[in-house]
């Protein structure tokens, strides 16, 4: 059976005291909850990774980064690569998310260099895939996920792929308290799954993870959860605080 994951992208938000304070709070309100049939991931900046990894850990809680280098090494100045995610006890890898793909010009190609040298050093990548409004307009968003998907994950092995987790963030969707409605979010989540299946077979796609992102806050949680095809969520603004992000953690 697939995984269920919530993840908490923090984007670049949280100085270093307040990154403690939000971590040590969701895992005292995760403590409390006790049963936990979730993953759970906090993905802060960077420089905060060790700090909240050792805060985590002891409570099975993983970290994530919010983007690595394509390379393992080298005269890349300011860059962090995959390799260094690792050493500091990062599981899993956000690449190709929207703001990526739009602010820093990250294509297809780039994102699959991303995506192999993720895995090349054992880190679970998030793949992110998403339409713009123009394109949900044109009703042909599907198309243009497939797309997405194709160009960047299906030069993977099946042992690859089967180590992949994939988060749909319909771009209109995020940061604009608009969310995907549980129907849309579950006509492409399958969309996705289907074109996995097609091209992996049966299993690897009935076992990938396939994350939603948009919006997705305690209110809209549990209608997007309750999806068959929907594994759990992406969360950006509603991460940020640890009553918002518990209460979608336990919408499951
Ligand atoms: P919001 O939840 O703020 O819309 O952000 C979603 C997102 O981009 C998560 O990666």
């Amino acid at each position: 059976m697939r995984p269920k994951i919530v993840a908490a992208n923090w984007k670049m938000n949280k100085d270093l005291s307040e990154g403690i304070q939000l971590a040590s709070e969701v895992i005292r309100r995760i403590q409390k909850a006790k049963k936990r049939s979730v993953q759970v991931v906090l993905i802060p900046p960077f420089i905060h990774l060790t700090t909240i990894n050792r805060l985590a850990e002891r409570e099975n809680i993983y970290v994530g980064a919010q983007n690595c280098h394509e390379q393992a090494l080298g005269a890349f100045t300011g860059e962090i690569s995959a390799l260094m995610l690792r050493s500091v006890g990062v599981t899993f890898v956000i690449i190709g998310h929207s703001e990526r793909r739009q602010y820093f010009k990250e294509d297809d190609t780039l994102l699959a260099k991303k995506i192999s040298i993720a895995l090349k050093h054992d880190l679970q990548p998030i793949f992110c895939c998403g339409e713009s409004l123009q394109i949900r307009e044109e009703e042909k968003p599907i198309a243009f996920v497939k797309k997405q998907l194709s160009a960047s994950l299906f030069h993977l092995s099946q042992q690859e792929m089967s180590k992949v987790a994939i988060a749909y963030e319909p771009v209109w969707a995020i940061g604009t308290g608009k969310t995907a409605t549980p129907e849309q979010a579950q006509i492409m989540h399958e969309a996705i799954r289907m074109q996995i299946r097609e091209k992996y077979g049966k299993e690897t796609a009935d076992n990938i993870p396939i994350l939603y992102g948009g919006s997705c806050n305690e209110q809209n949680a549990k209608k997007l959860f309750a999806c068959p095809d929907v594994d759990g969520g992406l969360i950006g603004g509603a991460s940020l605080q640890a009553a918002s992000f518990i209460s979608i953690v336990n919408s499951f």
